[in-house]
C-alpha cells in the first residue's frame, strides 16, 4: 500500500513537472458535489459518509493532484474556511469519489456544512465548491421516543379469495403550540405501511410511496425533512395518512396462486411514527412525538391498496384538517401498535417521485359514456382528474395498456390487479384529485360516470418514479433504435419502482432477481442507480435464505416450495460486481461478501464435480422462441460466471487467499463445463443461440481459439435464423455483447435494425411506446395476436431492453478499464450498416462522449473525455497512416499518444478533452 501511494506521489509530481509550462489553462471547476451519491442528503447514518465530486475545465490533459476537504457545524464556519469538524488539509490524490469522511464522531440530529477545493496538474488551486450539507439522522435507538400509533377501524374478516378486504386510509392529526424562536427543526418519521404526511397545510417533502418497502421484519425505513420553514412560532399543526401499502395491503401474484395467505404478510394495521425535533434559537430543544395526544380518524379515501387501486370519497374530506385551527373535538385517541422487531434505518435509495405529467392526446368513446384516454406512452404512474359535477357523483377510472379491437381498454393481462380508482364528487365546482397509495402500469385510462363529455384535461398522466433517467444520450441513423432508446427509458422508470419490479401492471410488481441483474448494467447507463441498487442489495441480502441461496425476489415477502431459480439467485453476485464496476463501491461489496461467500459455499455445495445442477424453479431461458436450452446448462454456466466474478471482487477487497481460491473454482468449473457442454468443434451439445451467447459472455471457453470457432456457430445460426433471435430473457442480455466481442460488429447491427419477428424493431414496428415481456406482445396483424396469452403478457418489462449494455459499451463504445471509469475506453463497433451513431454517459467522473459517422469511406470519431480520467480510443482502420486528429498531432510524445496498430484498430491513449479522428477505413 505504501508503495502505492509512493508511486503515486512520484506520479503525479513528474506529471505536475510536465505540464506545469500548460499555464494557458485556468483553474479547475468542482462540480455536482455529493455525500453518499445525494446533493444534500437529509437524515444519513453512516459513520463515514462518502463524499464526491466532478471536475471541469478547458484545454486537455487535465487532473488533479490534491484536494482538501472542510467540514463545519455551521455555514458561517464554512465562510470563514473553518473546518471544525474535518479539515482534511492538502491530500495529495486524484480520487474524486468513494472518499471517506474522516472528522470527529458525527452525532445525531445534526446538519453539517462542507465544501472542497482542488489542485490541478500545474499546481493551481480551484476555487471552493459551493457549499452543500448533509445532515444525520437518529443513530441510536434510544433517540426515538414516537408511539406507532393508527386509528382502529376493526378487521373485517371477508372470505379472502372472493372479495377484496380494502380497509380505509387512516388519518392522525395534532396541533401544537411553539413559544420560542425557532433556529431548526426537522421531522423523523416512518410508518408500517405507507404514510405522507402533512404541515400546516401542506405536504411534507415531495417523496411518494413512504417509508419505502422492506422485509419488516428485518429493517425499517424512515425519513428525515427539514421543515424550518414549514414550522412557525405561534401555533402548527402536523397530520399523517397512512394506507396498508407493501406492509399489509395485497401483495404480488399471492391472491392468483391461492396462497394461505393473500394480504398481510408483514402485519395487519399500518401505523405511523414520527418526531418534531425542534433546536430553539436560545440553545434548548423540544421533541414532539407521536403519543395518546394525537387525535386518529378516518376520512375521504376508504380504500386505498397499491394492487388494487384507491376510492375517494371528497364528500368526507376534512377541510384543513392539517391546520392547528381544525376542530378534532369528534375525532378518537389514536391506537397504539406494537414496535416493529426490524432495525430503523435511514433509506440509502431514492423514493418514489413524480418525474413527469402527460397530456392527454385523444380521447374516444367506445361505448356510449365510456370514454378512453390516450396519454401516448405507456408509464407507471396515476392521473390527476380535473372534474365538476353534482355531490355524489361517481367517476370510476380503469387501466390498461393497449386496446381490444373494439377501442375498449384490455385488463385481461393485469389478472387480479383490480387497477381500479374511484372519486365521488362532493359538488363544490371543479375538483380535482390523484391518488396517493396506488399506482398502475397504463396508456389508457378509461372514465366512466362522468355528466358530460369530456374535454382533453379532464385526465392527466403523472408518471412516478424512484429514479431520474437523465445519464445519457443516444442518437443514430435508424430511427427505429432511437425509439428503442426512449422504450427502454421509460421502461426502467416505469419498473425502478422503491424495487426494480418486473412489471407496474399486473398482480406481480416484485423484485424479481432475473430481471433485475440482467438490465442492471444497462440501467447505469441511463440513470445513477448507485443508492438505488444499494437499497435492493441490502433487500437482496436480508432475503437471503438461511441455507444460502439468493431468493426469486427481493423483499421475500412470502415464499413458495421452490425459494429460488438458477439465473435468478446469481443477481446476488452479478448486481454489486457492477456496483463496483461503475461506482467504484467497494464499501457495498464489504458489507455484501459474507453473504456472497456463503452464497458460493451453498452452490459448491450442492454441485457435483463442479457442474451446479438445475435446482429450485429452473425458469431457464425464460420466454425463448422455439429454441430451448437445457436447465442444466443455464444452471452450470452462471456458476462458472459466479465465479469469475468473485475472482474481481476478491481483488477488489484485496482478499489474497480468495483470489486464489475463486481463481482455482473458476478454472475447474470452466474445464468441467467444457468437458460437458463443449466439444471440439467449438459447438456446444445443444447447439443454441443462447448456450454460444452464455459460454461467451461468460468466458467459458477453454482456449480463444475453441471461443473464436463457438463465436463463428453462434453468427451461423443467427443467419440461418433469418437474423433474428431465439433467446429468452437470459439469452438475448448475452447475444450482442458476445457477438460484438469476436467483432461480429455487422451482425449485430443487423439485429439491432431488425424488423422481423422476434426483435426489438418488430414491437416497434407494432407500436410499442415501452419494452414488452415478450417480442410479440401486441401485433398489428389480428391474425398473429390471437396466440398471445393475454394474462401472462406485460407491455411494461425491461429485461429485453438490457440490449442498453450493448448500445453503450459497443455501439456507442464507452467502457471502463477498472472500477470506476477512470481508465476509460473508447472502442465503438463501427460498421457499415449505419450511417452515424452518438452518445454520451454522465459517469461518476463526468461526461463520456462518443460518436462516430461515415464520410465515404473515412470514419470520423469525435470524443469528450472528462477531466481526470484518460481514455484509451480504439479507431478502426485499414490505413494507418490516414489517422489524424483535428489540428493535433499524434506521436509517442504527444498530447495523443499512439500506442499501437493491431487487427485493423489504431490505439491512441489521451487525457481529458475533446478530440476529432478521421482515418480511412475501406471493407
Ligand atoms: C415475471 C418475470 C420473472 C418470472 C420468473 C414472472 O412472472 O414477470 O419477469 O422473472 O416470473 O420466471
Amino acid at each position: 500500500m505504501k508503495i502505492k501511494v509512493l508511486f503515486l506521489l512520484i506520479n503525479l509530481a513528474s506529471i505536475s513537472f510536465l505540464y506545469s509550462q500548460n499555464s494557458k489553462n485556468n483553474p479547475l471547476e468542482v462540480k455536482d458535489v455529493t455525500v453518499e451519491y445525494k446533493t444534500n442528503p437529509e437524515g444519513l447514518d453512516v459513520a463515514n459518509p462518502r463524499f464526491a465530486w466532478i471536475l471541469e475545465g478547458n484545454g486537455q490533459n487535465r487532473f488533479q493532484t490534491a484536494y482538501q476537504i472542510l467540514v463545519s457545524e455551521t455555514k458561517e464556519e464554512l465562510s470563514s474556511n473553518l473546518g471544525s469538524i474535518w479539515d482534511s488539509g492538502k491530500v495529495s490524490s486524484n480520487e474524486t469519489n468513494q472518499i471517506d469522511y474522516n472528522g470527529s464522531t458525527l452525532k445525531s440530529n445534526t446538519t453539517y456544512y462542507w465544501k472542497v477545493k482542488v489542485w490541478d496538474e500545474s499546481g493551481q488551486l480551484s476555487n471552493w465548491s459551493t457549499t452543500a450539507f448533509w445532515s444525520m439522522g437518529l443513530l441510536k435507538f434510544h433517540d426515538w421516543k414516537g408511539l406507532f400509533i393508527s386509528h382502529n377501524v376493526g378487521y373485517d374478516k371477508t372470505d379472502k379469495y372472493d372479495s377484496l378486504y380494502l380497509p380505509p386510509a387512516r388519518y392522525l392529526r395534532k396541533s401544537f403550540k411553539i413559544n420560542k424562536k425557532i433556529k431548526q427543526a426537522k421531522v423523523y418519521s416512518t410508518a408500517l405501511g405507507l404514510y405522507e404526511m402533512h404541515l400546516n397545510g401542506e405536504k411534507v417533502g415531495n417523496d411518494m410511496f413512504l417509508p419505502g418497502w422492506t422485509d419488516y421484519d428485518e429493517r425499517l425505513y424512515y425519513q428525515t425533512y427539514d421543515i424550518t420553514e414549514q414550522l412557525k412560532q405561534g401555533d402548527n399543526a402536523i397530520g399523517a395518512i397512512i394506507a396498508d401499502g407493501w406492509y399489509a395491503g395485497y401483495l404480488g401474484y399471492a391472491l392468483l396462486v391461492r396462497l394461505d395467505k393473500v394480504r398481510e404478510f408483514y402485519g395487519v394495521n399500518p401505523s405511523f411514527m414520527c418526531q418534531i425535533q425542534i433546536d430553539y434559537e436560545d440553545g434548548s430543544s423540544d421533541i414532539i412525538p407521536t403519543d395518546l395526544s394525537w387525535k386518529a380518524s378516518t376520512g375521504p379515501i376508504i380504500e386505498a391498496d397499491i394492487l388494487m387501486g384507491e376510492v375517494y370519497d371528497a364528500r368526507l374530506e376534512h377541510k384543513d384538517w392539517t391546520l392547528s385551527n381544525f376542530d378534532d373535538s369528534s375525532w378518537k385517541t389514536p391506537k397504539v401498535y406494537t414496535y416493529p422487531n426490524g432495525k430503523l434505518t435511514i433509506h440509502p435509495g431514492n423514493h418514489v417521485h413524480e418525474v413527469e405529467t402527460l397530456k392527454s392526446k385523444a380521447i374516444t368513446e367506445p361505448k356510449k359514456g365510456t370514454y378512453v384516454f390516450d396519454l401516448g406512452k405507456n408509464i407507471a404512474g396515476v392521473v390527476k382528474l380535473k372534474v365538476e359535477g353534482a355531490k355524489g357523483t361517481k367517476v370510476t377510472l380503469r387501466y390498461g395498456e393497449i386496446l381490444k379491437r373494439d377501442g375498449n381498454i384490455q385488463t385481461e393481462n393485469l389478472r387480479l390487479a383490480r387497477a381500479t380508482d374511484t372519486y365521488i364528487l362532493k359538488g363544490e365546482g371543479v375538483e380535482t384529485w390523484q391518488p396517493k397509495f396506488t399506482y398502475h402500469g397504463f396508456q389508457f385510462i378509461e372514465v366512466t360516470g362522468l355528466s358530460k363529455k369530456p374535454s382533453l384535461d379532464v385526465i392527466t398522466g403523472v408518471a412516478l418514479s424512484s429514479i431520474d433517467t437523465n445519464k445519457s444520450t443516444f442518437n443514430c441513423s435508424n430511427d427505429i433504435n432511437n425509439i428503442l432508446y426512449r422504450n427502454i427509458q421509460t421502461t426502467q422508470k416505469a419498473n425502478y419502482f422503491e424495487v426494480p419490479t418486473d412489471c407496474p401492471q399486473r398482480d406481480e410488481r416484485l423484485g424479481w432477481t432475473g430481471d433485475a441483474h440482467t438490465f442492471m448494467r444497462s440501467a447505469t447507463y441511463i440513470a445513477n442507480v448507485a443508492p438505488f441498487m444499494t437499497k435492493y442489495l441490502i433487500d437482496l441480502d436480508d432475503a437471503q435464505r438461511w441455507y444460502g441461496a439468493y431468493p426469486n425476489f427481493a423483499p421475500f415477502s412470502y415464499s413458495r416450495q421452490h425459494q429460488y431459480s438458477p439465473a435468478w439467485m446469481d443477481a446476488g453476485i452479478i448486481i454489486p460486481y457492477n456496483m463496483y464496476k461503475v461506482y467504484n463501491d467497494t464499501r457495498i461489496l464489504e458489507y455484501l461478501y459474507p453473504g456472497m461467500e456463503k452464497f458460493m459455499d451453498f452452490q459448491e455445495e450442492a454441485s457435483t464435480d463442479f457442474i451446479r445442477p438445475p435446482a429450485g424453479n429452473n425458469w431457464g431461458d425464460w420466454l425463448s422462441v422455439n429454441e430451448d436450452t437445457s436447465h442444466d446448462y443455464v444452471a452450470a454456466a452462471f456458476y462458472g460466471f459466479d465465479a469469475k466474478l468473485m475472482i474481481e471482487i476478491a481483488k477488489a477487497l484485496s482478499r489474497t487467499d480468495d483470489i486464489a481460491k475463486y481463481t482455482a473454482l473458476y478454472e475447474n468449473i470452466k474445464k468441467a463445463f467444457a468437458e460437458k457442454f463443449i466439444l471440439d468443434t467449438g459447438y456446444t451439445t445443444e447447439d443454441t443461440q443462447t448456450t454460444y451467447a452464455l459460454a461467451l459472455y461468460f468466458d467459458l471457453y477453454p482456449n480463444q481459439e475453441l471461443a473464436k470457432k463457438g463465436a463463428s456457430r453462434l453468427a451461423e445460426k443467427i443467419k440461418d435464423n433469418g437474423y433474428t433471435f431465439s433467446t429468452g430473457f437470459v439469452g438475448t442480455k448475452h447475444i450482442m455483447p458476445s457477438l460484438s466481442k469476436y467483432g461480429y460488429h455487422d451482425l449485430a447491427f443487423k439485429l439491432f435494425q431488425q424488423t422481423k419477428y422476434p426483435s426489438w424493431g418488430f414491437s416497434i414496428e407494432n407500436g410499442s411506446t415501452s419494452i414488452w415481456e415478450r417480442w410479440n406482445s401486441f401485433t398489428k396483424d389480428e391474425s398473429q395476436n390471437s396466440s398471445i396469452n393475454s394474462a401472462m403478457n406485460s407491455f411494461s418489462h425491461y429485461a429485453f431492453g438490457s440490449v442498453a449494455e450493448w448500445m453503450f459499451m459497443y455501439a456507442v463504445g464507452i467502457d471502463t478499464e477498472e472500477a470506476g471509469y477512470k481508465n476509460i475506453i473508447i472502442k465503438p463497433a463501427i460498421t457499415k450498416e449505419m450511417d452515424f451513431l452518438e452518445g454520451s454517459y454522465k459517469s461518476i467522473n463526468g461526461l463520456i462522449k462518443s460518436s462516430w459517422k461515415w464520410k465515404k469511406n473515412t470514419i470520423v470519431m469525435d470524443v469528450t473525455i472528462p477531466v481526470n480520467t484518460k481514455a484509451k480510443i480504439f479507431i478502426p482502420t485499414t490505413n494507418i497512416k490516414s489517422l489524424k486528429a483535428d489540428n493535433q498531432k499524434i506521436g509517442s510524445d504527444e498530447n495523443i499518444k499512439f500506442l499501437e496498430y493491431k487487427d485493423g484498430l489504431a490505439l491512441l491513449q489521451v487525457g481529458s478533452g475533446t478530440y476529432s479522428f478521421s482515418a480511412i477505413n475501406k471493407k
